[in-house]
């Protein structure tokens, strides 16, 4: 009796915890999803739960039977379960090809899936052209939670870069999800891009490890488009391209507590590569670490004809590690360019307590459009040292073009001449 009645008081705080969350989660409460997730990560989802394993499904964690088609079942039954329904994958080494994960589910969301397992691509499968790996679609409700890992084994297949070549697949791609959490999670080696993200509202990354070494090409960590807040908190990214990338249609977006390196720096852009952009607005990058990386705060947009407005964006508390091109705007980016300036509009942008080593002897480099000036740009508190190797014979500087920006608080490098 004694110990039915410990389990009992475990079931009534469990079920105490875990059902309001579930029913707040109706109007999805990221704090709650967020709890939630510690629970998916281990596949103990609540008394309610109906699990689905991959194993159910036939797939073979034997790190060799082509599994995609499991996991699919699995998923499909879960997506279509009338109640609360989480997809597990366990433990073990699952190889899988392009898999497409699509609702919209019918079960009481957020569909769960745990995952701890490692998942690798199947070899010698031709992926249609613009197929990623694993595809998440049309989703409303998805916690996807675990110590699992995604290795895209992108060193058998990473090419040099080159502009007109076919994007690589994302290992992880989420498009028309809506209400998301990805909690944990590693992935490694992407063939492309780590995460894609787009067409989403709604989610919060936290704790991912990504990781691909500086010299693989175009394997930015988090690339996102046409998604609505968007928020990335503690985050582990060292990759061989943007550690985030956020591009057209971006809003609301916020980068906490990551460290980034190696990597080309945390990115609004490129912008203004593609006809018709949405605008990009509410970018907060905050409390994050650049290490080593090809660039710290950047904003860039090709030399194009397509207009767009980039507005609103602040990096505040950063600190610069050996860093290339610290704070940089750059509107002449890229080959591409059509036109003699970017249309590209960039207001209302705030670099705030930025501090730390910058490898490169220009470290505040602001290059607007002669078209379209940069308006609106601030520099606060900005406490940079050289320390690195560059010979050029400039002294350490900041360089602005088609700007004027204000400043307050400390300035190193110093200012650009008024
Ligand atoms: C996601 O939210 C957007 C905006 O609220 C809505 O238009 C879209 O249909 C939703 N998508 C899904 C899959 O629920
Ligand atoms: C990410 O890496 C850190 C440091 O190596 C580790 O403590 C953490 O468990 C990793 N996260 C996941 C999801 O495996
Ligand atoms: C996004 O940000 C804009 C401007 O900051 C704000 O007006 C809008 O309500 C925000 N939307 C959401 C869904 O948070
Ligand atoms: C960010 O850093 C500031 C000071 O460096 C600190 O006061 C604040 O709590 C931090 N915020 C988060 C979300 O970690
Ligand atoms: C400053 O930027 C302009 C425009 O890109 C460039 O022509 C010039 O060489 C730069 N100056 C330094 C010192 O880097």
């Amino acid at each position: 009796m004694a110990s039915l009645g410990l389990v009992g008081i475990i079931v009534l705080v469990v079920l105490g915890v875990v059902l309001p969350a579930l029913q707040v989660l109706a109007q999805f409460n990221p704090e709650l999803g967020m709890e939630q997730a510690k629970a998916v990560a281990t596949a103990t989802g609540g008394p309610d739960v109906k699990l689905f394993n991959v194993l159910d499904f036939g797939a073979k964690a034997d790190g060799t039977t082509p599994s995609a088609i499991n996991f699919i079942r699995a998923f499909k039954e879960a997506c279509n379960h009338p109640g609360k329904a989480m997809m597990v994958i366990p433990e073990g080494e699952f190889v899988l090809g392009s898999a497409l994960f699509s609702g919209p589910c019918s079960n009481a969301p957020p569909l769960m899936v745990s995952f701890s397992g490692t998942l690798l691509p199947q070899a010698n499968t031709q992926t249609a052209e613009d197929a990623d790996w694993l595809t998440f679609q049309s989703i409303d409700g998805l916690i996807l939670s675990g110590k699992g890992t995604l290795n895209g084994q992108g060193e058998k297949t990473w090419k040099p870069e080159c502009d007109s070549c076919p994007r690589a697949p994302a290992s992880l791609k989420l498009i028309k999800v809506n209400n998301t959490i990805i909690s944990g999670i590693n992935s490694v080696n992407a063939k492309g891009f780590h995460l894609m993200i787009s067409v989403s509202d709604n989610m919060w990354i936290d704790g991912v490890n990504i990781s691909a070494p500086a010299e693989s090409p175009n394997t930015d960590g988090i690339h996102m488009s046409k998604s609505n807040k968007v928020k990335i908190t503690n985050c582990r990214i060292g990759t061989g391209d943007d550690c985030v990338s956020i591009i057209h249609g971006s809003t609301n977006i916020s980068v906490e507590n990551v460290d980034c390196g190696p990597g080309h720096g945390i990115s609004v852009g490129s912008l203004g590569h593609y006809d018709s952009e949405a605008d990009v607005f509410g970018i907060t990058v905050r409390n994050c670490t650049l290490r080593n990386t090809d660039n710290g705060a950047r904003i860039k947009s090709y030399k194009n004809d397509n207009p767009s407005r980039a507005a609103g964006i602040t990096y505040e508390n950063i600190i610069m590690d050996h860093v290339k091109n610290p704070i940089i705007i750059d509107q002449e980016y890229g080959q591409v360019g059509s036109s003699e300036s970017s249309k590209v509009s960039i207001e209302d942008v705030h670099f705030t307590n930025i501090k730390g080593t910058s490898v490169s002897k220009v470290a505040v480099d602001l290059l607007c459009s002669a078209a379209n000036p940069c308006k609106g740009v601030t520099l606060t508190d900005i406490d940079l040292k050289f320390e690195g190797t560059e010979k050029a014979n400039v002294p350490f500087s900041s360089n602005c073009t088609n700007i004027k920006v204000v400043y307050s608080g400390i300035q190193n490098p110093p200012p650009c001449p008024p």
